[in-house]
């Protein structure tokens, strides 16, 4: 059974309002499945679910009602990706009837309080909860980052019962909350030199499905930057549904049960993995920033293109106050001279690809590698930046 503090019980009993009473039963739904004996403070919430492409006519009325019974966060909330730029758009032809429901949803989410981030690394925004603070996070690479990168605790939450947490400010205690649960039994010995961020993605596709829903431990990896755990922690959760790792020497926790289970992962294994994703094809436009892209990587991006014109449209993917970045430091100047846009706000899973006229999409991300071709019904490429952009 789960006890409830005084102001968890007057929400309960609707004292709060509808709103905060419809939330608190979510959340409490949630305790009683995972037997969750309290609620916890949580310090931020992001929230999912905010394409229309993928929450529909249903999860824009779902918002209205709740909008409408005067529902309000308690705490820091920011939005997870939308379904287009929301500057770019029309130039980028997204159809007009999807733009006007697009709208709709982010002034329903704004009317409760939450900031329009829409990305999903808040973490390259300044939004860094630190290393055991409770939250309550929707986008599962974010949630992976977070749990894994930061130290941080979240759950995988749904989009419902993040805004749920959101509103209420708390979460049941379960899970990733707890010290019992981030602990592995599956350690990967990393036996190949990962270069590129696209070894990053290949490695965490093929452990991914391999570790489903537990925590891997990798050992062997000498040196990795945030933007490639970020990859990592994105392939693995979209192959599997990995939302805590643990790299040796690197990331701020690593627990191994003594019965760990032990594989390696050779440099054949990494070529083969490429080779599976990749059609070999030449992409009609290439999508980079699974998860959004730093500063960093945007950078990297305008040297090469800038040197080298590439031989297809390109996107670089990432969060509307890191395109201010790059448009002041001039890397949007020349990604665009060089045929490519700085996409904000949105990326290329969620945004409606197949209406937009693309069929064939290259990508470095092993979580955009699956989704594209399971969600997005697109041919996949995929590579390093200087093969998918040059092919
Ligand atoms: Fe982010 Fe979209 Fe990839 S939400 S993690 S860029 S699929």
């Amino acid at each position: 059974m789960v006890i409830l503090s005084d102001k968890e019980q007057k929400m309960f009993d609707g004292e709060m309002g509808e709103a905060t009473r419809q939330s608190m039963e979510i959340l409490i739904a949630l305790a009683k499945i995972y037997n969750a004996k309290r609620m916890i403070p949580v310090t931020s919430a992001q929230v999912s679910g905010v394409s229309y492409k993928t929450i529909g006519d249903a999860g824009l009325e779902y918002l209205e009602d709740l909008v409408q019974k005067g529902a309000k966060v308690e705490i820091p909330t920011f939005l997870n990706p939308a379904g287009m730029d929301i500057m770019q758009w029309k130039k980028m032809n997204v159809p007009e009837d999807f733009a006007k429901k697009q709208i709709k949803i982010l002034d329903a989410y704004s009317k409760i309080g939450i900031m329009q981030s829409c990305t999903c690394t808040p973490y390259f925004i300044g939004i860094r909860p630190k290393k055991g603070e409770h939250i309550a996070w929707a986008e599962s690479s974010a949630v992976a980052f977070a749990n894994s990168v930061l130290g941080a605790r979240t759950n995988r939450e749904g989009g419902p019962s993040a805004l749920a947490a959101a509103i209420c400010g708390v979460t049941p205690e379960y899970g990733l909350h707890l010290d019992e649960s981030r602990v592995s039994n599956f350690v990967v010995d990393v036996k190949c030199d990962l270069k590129t961020t696209a070894d990053f993605g290949a490695l965490g596709y093929a452990i991914g499905k391999l570790a489903k829903d537990n925590p891997p431990a990798f050992t062997g990896i000498k040196i990795a930057t945030e933007e490639q755990l970020k990859v990592l922690g994105a392939s693995m959760a979209a192959s599997g549904s990995v939302a805590l790792f643990f790299v040796k020497g690197i990331t701020p926790e690593y627990n191994i049960a003594s019965d760990a289970e032990k594989i390696t992962f050779t440099e054949s294994d990494l070529k083969t993995t490429k080779s599976k994703l990749d059609t070999g094809e030449k992409p009609q436009l290439v999508t980079l920033g699974c998860p959004h892209a730093s500063i960093n990587e945007i950078k990297q991006v305008a040297e090469l293109v800038g040197k080298r014109k590439p031989t297809c449209e390109f996107w670089v993917c990432t969060a509307r106050k890191t395109k201010e970045t790059a448009d002041k430091l001039g890397y949007t100047k020349t990604i665009e001279t060089a045929g490519g846009k700085v996409v904000a706000d949105t990326c290329m899973v969620v945004c409606p690809l197949k209406d937009m006229g693309y069929d064939i999409t290259g990508t470095n991300s092993g979580k955009a590698a699956k989704y594209l071709q399971d969600l997005c019904k697109q041919r996949v490429v995929f590579g390093k930046l200087e093969e998918i952009l040059y092919r």
